[in-house]
């Protein structure tokens, strides 16, 4: 019997395609100085956009036209300035062609899978795009992830449950349900797909399947942060600390904020100027501006040490929180780099009071059942920054590499 085919977007490989995968390679040689190669490169991103332009996409396709033209004129002036032995190109340059990934998001017809023993197979509702889609999809775990291409990215889901492996005792057809995929799988941005049941939760009514897609991966590694940053208690009854969280309006941040405050502690937030008001309704009790040299400099309004900082944004480095912190601070950074790892390491070998804590989500269904429920009461709000169709899947993979969300994309199905 011929197998049952569904809609789902694709890559093929890492990067932004071939294009992508060009520029990478092509990385260390443009460091090098053969900066005129770029142009190679450039044009196979060019052609894809002209590509995707002409399949009729009317995303954002042409303001990103637009960029990559001033980017090929910008580069072709540095070519000339090469012959002439002039600067180097930038990695932020090439960076520039890699996060072209969403380029090479493909519109595809692929074969319905079929769930495991253990596993449900789910109609879905929602997907919500996480940073480490795009990151995975741009080599950051490579050679370990995607394990396969082509590759269906998504990981945190909402569905109806249309079939249960053999041995699925807790879920049945008709259920809805959040899931997480896990990131070696994915495959949330498509009709179907197989959820392992170990990390699947009923949807209650209460929550909208965008809502509900929300939450796993932002929701839990915010809870898990907090968690290390010696919160246990989430009913306001725990010990009262000061903490920072930086990037609060974004996915993670946002849920971040919202749990701080039913922790009951007490919490200063960055963020852009557009917002502030946002971060303060989560709760948040004092909000910096981070462009701001308050807010750059991450000081307290109210000339508070932190305690704990749940680190969401990037790019900070140890020396701007260092000073902030009260004696036995501990700043937890959820997007680890080697150079934080190293400098985590460092503070533990030499019994450094204020510490670094590099922090990776350990998926579990019990946290997830705690988001869940919490957003039930209503005492969890899943902020939607913007919901896209599946057909228009990459403009919600733009919006999340632009690293401009409030709250979470959601992809409906
Ligand atoms: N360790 C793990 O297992 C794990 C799990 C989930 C996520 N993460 C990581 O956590 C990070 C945050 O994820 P996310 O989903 O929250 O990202 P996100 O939704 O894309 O964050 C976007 C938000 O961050 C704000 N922002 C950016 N730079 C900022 C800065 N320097 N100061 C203050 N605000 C800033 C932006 O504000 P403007 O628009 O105003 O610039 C925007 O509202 C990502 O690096 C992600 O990969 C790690």
């Amino acid at each position: 019997m011929a197998a049952k085919i569904m809609k789902a977007v694709q890559y093929e490989g890492y990067g932004g395609g071939a294009a992508g995968l060009k520029a990478k390679k092509l990385r260390v040689t443009c460091l090098l100085g053969r900066e005129f190669r770029h142009v190679v490169v450039w044009n196979l991103v060019r052609e894809e956009c002209h590509r995707k332009k002409g399949v009729g996409l009317d995303w954002e396709l042409p303001k990103l036209y637009n960029v990559a033209m001033e980017n090929e004129r910008r580069m072709m002036e540095r070519g000339n300035d090469v012959k002439r032995g002039g600067k180097k190109m930038t990695v932020e340059d090439l960076d520039s062609f890699v996060n072209l990934g969403l380029c090479s998001l493909q519109h595809t017809e692929i074969p319905i899978p079929s769930p495991k023993k253990d596993e449900v197979l789910l109609k879905l509702e929602a997907t919500s795009v996480n940073p480490i889609d795009w990151k995975v999809q741009n080599g950051m775990l490579r050679p370990f992830l995607p394990p396969r291409f082509p590759f269906v990215p998504g990981v945190d889901v909402t569905g109806e449950v249309t079939e249960a492996g053999p041995e699925v005792a807790n879920f049945k057809e008709g259920d809805k349900v959040i899931a997480m995929l896990g990131l070696p799988n994915s495959g949330g941005l498509a009709e179907f797909a197989v959820a392992p049941t170990n990390m699947t939760v009923s949807r209650p009514a209460e929550l909208s399947p965008a809502e509900g897609a929300g939450l796993p991966t932002a929701a839990l590694i915010a809870l898990q942060a907090l968690r290390t940053a010696g919160t246990s208690k989430f009913d306001g009854t725990g010990k009262s600390s000061n903490i920072l969280i930086t990037a609060a309006s974004g996915g993670v941040g946002h849920y971040a904020v919202q749990l701080a405050k039913l922790a009951g502690l007490h919490v200063t937030a960055t963020c852009g100027v557009r917002n502030v008001e946002f971060v303060k309704q989560l709760g948040a009790d004092e909000v910096l501006d981070y462009k701001t040299p308050q807010g750059a400099s991450l000081t307290s309004p109210s000339g508070k040490k932190y305690d704990a900082v749940i680190h969401c944004a990037s790019g900070i480095p140890w020396s701007t929180f260092e000073p902030n912190l009260s004696a036995y601070g501990t700043v937890i950074d959820i997007s680890p780099s080697f150079k934080s790892m190293v400098a985590a390491l460092y503070k533990k070998v030499t019994l450094s009071k204020k510490k670094l804590v590099t922090l990776v989500l350990a998926p579990n269904v019990e946290d997830m059942k705690f988001v869940v429920e919490s957003a039930k009461e209503g005492r969890l709000r899943t902020c939607v920054d913007s919901i896209h169709g599946l057909s228009k899947a990459e403009a919600a993979w733009a919006k999340s590499i632009s690293g401009h969300a409030t709250g979470k994309i959601i992809v409906e199905m």
